[in-house]
């Protein structure tokens, strides 16, 4: 008897050491405790952001430091004494202010289900050891969460900004404390609001689950309105292209059997985005699955999809290129509204993606609008827009939500959750059975045509150029 007990406790405390393991620690914070936070830190800058590596197996940070303190340097470990650390050493760039210097490491040599501790060189020298959980490599779970906007729609505004970081705080909680499997972030973009401020980022930052999981963040238009996220992230794999200007630039990542592809919406420089399309899947050719992002949305429900510029160019552009390279699933943010489509090619409806069902070697692409973090009113919700491509869409402006996607040896499944309770509104799963055909001829004649694109694009930059300069930034 007493045998079978103690092996009973064994197994149960082996059971809540696997769950711990793979969890995120408790970072929930009380408004009180955000509102001391927030006054704690909104006059600095020197919070590190954790980005995504080139794959799984590295992890980008980047951090500000006073000129004559800032060192690049990591150290990492498997246990919180920092016991036999291996130290990265990275590099420093100028900072968007005279005082201070960027600084950027990359880890390597990431291996899959270990728990890590990493400390950073701040101006004071080492910092505490912050906690990475590594999860699995071939199956896993991503998060995707929208137009964060630290900010909003306003300017030098804290009240704005600590309102927005609690909602995000609060997201992220949520998201976390019901999805302990998740490996990183991803955001299509409008991270901040005015691109210009750098407590936008250090606010954005704020969140301590922030120190434990990597984010990749793209570029949005509010972004593009001023040059920091130049400063504040680290991206892998950044691709600055032929043409691309000033802040312009794509990148992208391998995370186990998926190739993430992130656009720069806001730049309509179709050969530099087909070139950056053409790099990354041409250098992973075993990829399984291939995702896209984008700022900008393409099929997103509600009437903000009748602006021309996100019709006419951002399809003529973006969508060839998706087309060309047999994306599975495109993220899209901008509209603040949940939304998907069913599934599309060459902007027709080629199949239904109903809610809850499961699609085996579907053809087409499924566009994924993804509400805003920061605040969710948008321009015709109450219409409740169905567009033909419209698969679902979530009108209740005032609920904030998220989305995951996991991986697993032959699906993908999209999860979209409320915000606030994890309740779930939509899922769809796809099955691959097949790997990518090889395209070859494909790409040859739509990049044939796609020529005319390269240059009506190149011709675009330069309208929006003079556009932008009249309107005092990008809108
Ligand atoms: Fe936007």
């Amino acid at each position: 008897m007493k045998k079978l007990l103690a092996l009973s406790l064994a197994l149960v405390f082996i059971f809540q050491g696997v769950l711990s393991a793979a969890a995120f620690d408790d970072k929930s914070l009380t408004q009180e405790e955000w509102n001391a936070l927030y006054a704690e830190l909104r006059d600095e800058n020197t919070l590190p952001m954790l980005c995504v590596g080139a794959d799984e197996t590295q992890l980008n940070i980047c951090w500000h430091a006073a000129k004559d303190k800032a060192v690049p340097k990591v150290m990492l470990a498997k246990d919180e004494a920092m016991t036999d650390a291996t130290v990265f050493e990275g590099e420093t760039t100028p900072a968007e202010n005279e005082e201070q210097l960027v600084c950027r490491v990359t880890m390597t040599g990431i291996e899959e289900k270990t728990t890590y501790y990493y400390k950073w060189y701040s101006e004071n020298g080492w910092s505490e050891a912050y906690k990475y959980e590594s999860k699995s490599f071939d199956s896993y779970k991503m998060l995707v969460v929208g137009d964060i906007q630290i900010g909003g729609q306003s300017t030098d505004n804290p009240e704005e900004q600590s309102r927005i970081g609690y909602v995000w705080q609060n997201v992220l909680d949520e998201a976390l404390t019901k999805n302990p499997d998740i490996s990183f972030l991803l955001s299509p973009g409008d991270n901040t609001s005015t691109g210009k401020a750098a407590d936008e980022w250090q606010t954005l930052l704020m969140p301590e689950y922030t120190r434990s999981l990597p984010l990749a963040l793209a570029i949005g238009n509010h972004d593009k309105k001023g040059f920091t996220y130049d400063y504040y992230t680290h991206m892998p794999n950044e691709f600055f292209g032929r043409y691309f200007e000033g802040l312009d630039r794509d990148f992208w990542f391998r995370y186990g059997d998926v190739l993430y592809l992130v656009f720069d919406a806001t730049s309509g420089s179709a050969a530099d985005h087909r070139a950056m399309a053409k790099e990354a899947v041409e250098a992973n050719p075993d990829a399984k699955w291939r995702i896209g992002v984008m700022h900008q949305a393409l099929y997103a429900p509600g009437v903000a999809m009748l602006e021309p510029e996100t019709n006419i160019l951002l399809n003529a552009v973006f969508q060839p290129i998706y087309e060309m390279y047999d994306l599975d699933i495109v993220f899209t943010g901008h509209t603040h509204m949940q939304g998907r489509s069913n599934f599309i090619s060459d902007g027709l409806v080629v199949g239904k993606a109903e809610s809850g069902r499961t699609y085996t070697d579907p053809n087409g692409i499924v566009y994924v609008n993804v509400n805003a973090c920061c605040d969710q009113g948008t321009l015709g919700e109450e219409l409740g827009y169905l567009w033909p491509y419209t698969a679902y869409s979530f009108i209740e402006g005032d609920v904030t939500t998220y989305s995951t996607v996991e991986f697993t040896d032959s699906t993908l499944t999209l999860k979209t959750f409320r915000g606030d309770n994890s309740e779930l509104l939509d899922s769809l799963t796809i099955e691959k059975t097949k790997d990518f055909n090889d395209g070859t001829l494909r790409v040859g004649i739509r990049s044939f045509f796609y020529k005319i694109i390269e240059l009506l694009g190149l011709a675009y930059m330069r309208i929006d150029a003079i556009v932008v300069e009249m309107r005092g930034g990008h809108f």
